[in-house]
């Protein structure tokens, strides 16, 4: 008896990082958290809630979020949706938009929920890879015939910013909806909130994990012509944020320059990151997020991590093409970055000479294939 529709059964599901016990000791460098507290406003938001408030339903919509964000961005309340997370805000946009066996497109390597949303939703993922250093694989993308298209922008893992105007071309020519997952915006240098409203086409999304510190809470938006939110609106959960959520989002998102306070910490110890990590021999993606990709020495990623968890440091490792020589390493306080750099210092002068000349041979082995035409593609 076959219980799961087939391709629930054929998937592998979503595989979040690695989220220790309260208990245990480690440096956290794995899932973007901000190194930060919240907003001490959020926090007493978060204490007065009226427990009357949790024995009854919320207000479905969290309208008092939604003017919030509209005020923020010139907008109306119409134009804007709150979301259990933008991950929900994600789930919904691929419900609504792209039907069994329609296509979604988006670039590779990205956030890898995207593919698992496509499989959920029965659909075909279009992936089309990033260029060298990967770039934003523009011209290809907006040819694609696609119901939709996500695009992470800083991506991730990557932290590679794509410029506004070459976002706004692509949402020109293509001719379905173009989400533009905005999760780690606060750390780059722009972003795409004002075509939300220019093209008929775009969704904006956001969430509060990141630059508001808030990834326990649960809460983000998503931006976009008044047509699309309401499609969006119509295949959420009726309560999809909770009560105390809105509460605290709304007092978060009041206290714009806390949040700021903290990007601007962030920003500059990646920029305090990039040389040292150069100097130790990693070659270093620049990123506009608040982690850092970077290409460990010799070329194998899993040893790095392993070596860094074992010294309780956690980092990101994907086993995947283009990623298993790279860490994603997100930026912690100067401390925890301190920590981070005197272990990759000790583990750079402890690989034993045996080893490390096995890593360089494997790395320049690797190089050639990847030379030679037709062997060792990457997706
Ligand atoms: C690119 C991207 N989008 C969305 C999310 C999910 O954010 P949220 O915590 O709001 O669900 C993440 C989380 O890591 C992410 O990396």
């Amino acid at each position: 008896m076959r219980y799961l529709r087939k391709n629930i059964e054929a998937m592998a599901g979503y595989t979040p990082g690695e989220q220790p016990g309260a208990a245990e000791r480690v440096i956290k460098l794995n899932t973007n958290e901000n190194p930060y507290p919240p907003s001490p406003h959020a926090v007493q938001a978060l204490r007065e809630v009226p427990a009357d408030r949790l024995r009854r339903y919320p207000d479905p919509m969290a309208n008092k979020v939604r003017d919030i964000v509209a005020k923020m961005y010139g907008v109306e309340r119409e134009n804007v949706l709150c979301g259990n997370g933008s991950d929900e805000l994600l789930t919904l946009v691929v419900r609504a938009f792209v039907g069994e066996g329609e296509a979604l497109a988006y670039p590779t390597p990205t956030y890898s929920l995207y593919p698992v949303l496509a499989e959920i939703q029965n659909c075909r993922a279009v992936e089309i890879p990033t260029g060298r250093r990967f770039e934003m694989p523009g011209e290809k993308l907006m040819r694609v015939k696609a119901r939709a298209m996500i695009l992470c922008n800083p991506n991730a893992p990557t932290g590679v910013f794509t410029p506004v105007e070459t976002i706004d071309r692509m949402a020109g020519r293509f001719k379905g909806v173009v989400v533009v997952d905005e999760a780690y915006v606060d750390f780059a240098s722009d972003n795409a909130m004002g075509l939300a409203t220019k093209r008929p086409n775009v969704i904006v999304l956001r969430t509060l994990s990141k630059s508001y510190s808030l990834a326990g809470l649960r809460f983000g938006y998503a931006v976009g012509a008044p047509e699309l939110i309401k499609g969006l609106e119509k295949v959420k959960d009726s309560y999809n944020v909770d009560a105390v959520s809105a509460e605290v989002a709304a007092a978060a998102l009041s206290d714009q320059d806390w949040m700021r306070a903290n990007v601007e910490e962030v920003c500059a110890e990646r920029a305090r990151l990039v040389p040292l990590l150069t100097e130790l021999g990693f070659d270093v993606t620049p990123s506009e997020a608040n982690f850092i990709l970077a290409r460990v020495p010799g070329g194998d990623g899993r040893l790095w991590y392993e070596g860094l968890k074992g010294r309780g440091i956690l980092v990101r490792w994907w086993n995947l093409p283009r990623l298993a020589d790279k860490l994603r390493i997100s930026v912690g306080t100067p401390d925890e970055n301190d920590a981070l750099l005197a272990e990759l210092k000790k583990m750079a002068e402890g690989l034993d000479a045996d080893e490390q000349v096995e890593a360089v041979m494997r790395d320049l082995f690797k190089q050639r294939i990847r030379k030679e035409p037709g062997k060792g593609a990457t997706r």
